[in-house]
């Protein structure tokens, strides 16, 4: 048995001696030491011997598999380093090398106004109108009628609104304002709401027109509403929005859905208030319509005038996204021309 142990041994030792990588020492491994490998074979023969010869020929046997252990583990070391640097070589970075291009997507300028046009008014405690309750196709009834718009009235005109063809009374909405009797009939109040959203009209399209953009509408009905609450609210808006240092005017106007009625101008960006093309030489750019829910409206959804009042409102995202960024015509958010798109 000790000759056998010997032989092996030496057998071994020669295998490890010619190894050449460590997929060859990984075989060697297997063949003498594993569970099935020829040392255990012989081990298990050691039980039948005496005492005496367990002992001696036992010591032998661990002596010369730790021996093997070792020496694998050596060549092991050697073979791993030698194959990490070949591929090191190999697989060598070249850092200097220029970075591919991924181009970004960017979040369309108009998406980015009214997400920020949005927030502040979040911020000043107003909750966004579910989508169902705001829709582009809209009926005549919630464009105009509920809004107590007459029946003559000019923007009922073919020359101002799209009408559907084969739908009856069916119109692409001309303004956000229908949101608010949606979110009346479906709510009771308080109400205090924002609905931004896509218009449509039949303008002949220049730098200034389009026909169609966006708009947010807002809504506040509560018990003890003032006129005062609006300017409030708006000049807050103004000012989160512009920055503190843009002088706004309030100018009284005419909707027939609100009664009082105003007009919002702010400084002219383009001339600082001196006058220029953009603001037809007033020094002023007119961002939105407001004024406090006309009592017919009110009436109109079931809200008692006695009890509620509220103000509404309704600003053009592109207007006010031109004034702060100085963009010039309204066609450039609608061209899809990346070098204009890519500045956001
Ligand atoms: N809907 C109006 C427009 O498109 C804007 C507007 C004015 C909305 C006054 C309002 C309001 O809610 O109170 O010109």
């Amino acid at each position: 048995m000790k000759t056998q142990l010997e032989n092996i041994y030496n057998s071994a030792k020669a295998d490890i001696e010619k190894a050449q990588s460590m997929n060859d020492i990984d075989e060697i491994r297997l063949k003498y030491l594993s569970r099935k490998g020829e040392f255990n074979s012989i081990k298990k023969g050691l039980k039948d011997l005496s005492d005496e010869d367990k002992r001696t020929i036992g010591a032998l046997a661990n002596r010369i598999t730790n021996d093997l252990e070792e020496m694998l583990k050596e060549k092991h070391d050697i073979f791993y380093q030698k194959e990490l640097n070949e591929k090191l070589q190999h697989d060598r970075i070249d850092i200097t090398l220029s970075g591919k291009y991924i181009p970004e997507g960017k979040v369309h300028p108009i998406t980015a106004t009214t997400n920020e046009i949005v927030t502040i008014f979040q911020n000043l405690g107003f909750s966004v109108v579910a989508p169902e309750l705001s829709p582009e196709v809209e009926t005549e009834y919630y464009n105009f009628d509920m809004l107590n718009v007459p029946h003559d009235h000019p923007a009922r005109d073919v020359q101002d609104t799209f009408y559907i063809k084969n739908m009856p009374n069916a119109v692409l909405r001309s303004q956000t304002s229908g949101a608010q009797i949606h979110v009346m009939e479906n709510q009771k109040p308080p109400i205090k709401v924002v609905a931004p959203g896509r218009v449509y009209r039949n303008e002949n399209v220049n730098s200034r027109k389009n026909n169609f953009f966006h708009q947010i509408e807002g809504l506040y009905v509560d018990k003890g509403i003032t006129f005062g609450d609006l300017k409030g609210v708006l000049n807050e808006f103004i000012r989160l929005y512009f920055g503190a240092s843009r002088p706004t005017r309030f100018r009284s106007s005419f909707f027939p859905f609100t009664e009082p009625s105003a007009e919002v101008d702010v400084q002219c960006i383009m001339c600082q208030g001196k006058g220029c093309r953009t603001c037809s030489g007033t020094g002023w750019l007119e961002i939105l319509g407001a004024g406090m829910v006309d009592v017919n409206v009110l009436k109109g959804v079931g809200i008692d005038p006695e009890i509620y009042s509220g103000f509404a409102f309704g600003m053009g995202i592109e207007r006010l996204s031109m004034l702060k960024y100085a963009i010039d015509d309204i066609r450039l958010f609608f061209n899809n021309d990346k070098r204009f798109l890519e500045q956001f």
